[in-house]
């Protein structure tokens, strides 16, 4: 096994982008294991499929997913403009809750760790995923403040912005990450707490930096 930090926490509390900036300076490959959910929750909307059959796994189990920097290819296709969180939020829970497809997952994004020193963001990467690796991380920061920075990137796009429908949502994902049967959000017991609610990314990744022993 090559080196691995399993970075997991709640939606929203900054993972993917302390990952990236930790990716570079370690120069370690980044994967977001979230975007494997998005990408078949893409696959199961756009092939008009009403629930989880045997034709939807074998459809998972032919399709080439690939990851490539912050793009992610269904056969072959980008799709990184097509799993933003409004366009597959419908089913997205339901693809997240489905073992088989979780166990695709798993098998899919474990290979990296054969050929590349890694760092993964998502919910299970210490618990499930990799329990053995190098380093676990786990972000957590309020919901408010998670609200204020999805209010703010909302903002930049030029979104109209209901903060109560934000908090909303984000309290709901926690709910649904934190209470699902199967690989449920949770604090692996030897991973690093980080509360980042007063914290800027830089600090964040000033933090982790100091338990990172290349
Ligand atoms: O991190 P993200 O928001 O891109 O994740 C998208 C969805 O996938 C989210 O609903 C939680 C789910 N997910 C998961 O169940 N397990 C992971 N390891 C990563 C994401």
């Amino acid at each position: 096994m090559n080196y691995i930090i399993a970075i997991d926490g709640v939606a929203g509390s900054g993972k993917s982008t302390v990952s990236k900036l930790l990716s570079k300076k370690y120069n370690l490959f980044f994967i977001s294991s979230g975007k494997y959910y998005r990408a078949i929750t893409y696959l199961y909307n756009k092939n008009n499929f009403h629930e989880i059959n045997e034709d939807f796994i074998n459809l998972v189990n032919e399709t080439n997913i690939k990851l490539d920097n912050d793009s992610i290819y269904l056969n072959g296709e980008d799709i990184s403009n097509q799993i933003t969180d409004e366009m597959i939020s419908n089913n997205i829970s339901l693809i997240a809750n489905n073992e088989i497809i979780r166990n695709i997952v798993n098998q899919k994004i474990r290979e990296f760790s054969k050929e590349k020193d890694i760092i993964m963001d998502g919910r299970d990467i210490g618990t499930v995923v990799f329990p053995n690796a190098n380093l676990k991380i786990y972000i957590t920061a309020s919901s408010w403040e998670r609200t204020k920075r999805r209010k703010k990137e909302l903002l930049e796009l030029n979104k109209k912005v209901n903060i109560f429908s934000i908090w909303n949502s984000i309290v709901k994902r926690d709910y649904k990450d934190k209470h699902r049967k199967i690989a449920p959000l949770i604090k692996s017991k030897d991973a690093i707490k980080i509360s980042s609610t007063k914290m800027s990314i830089e600090e964040v990744v000033n933090e982790i930096s100091k338990h990172i022993k290349r």
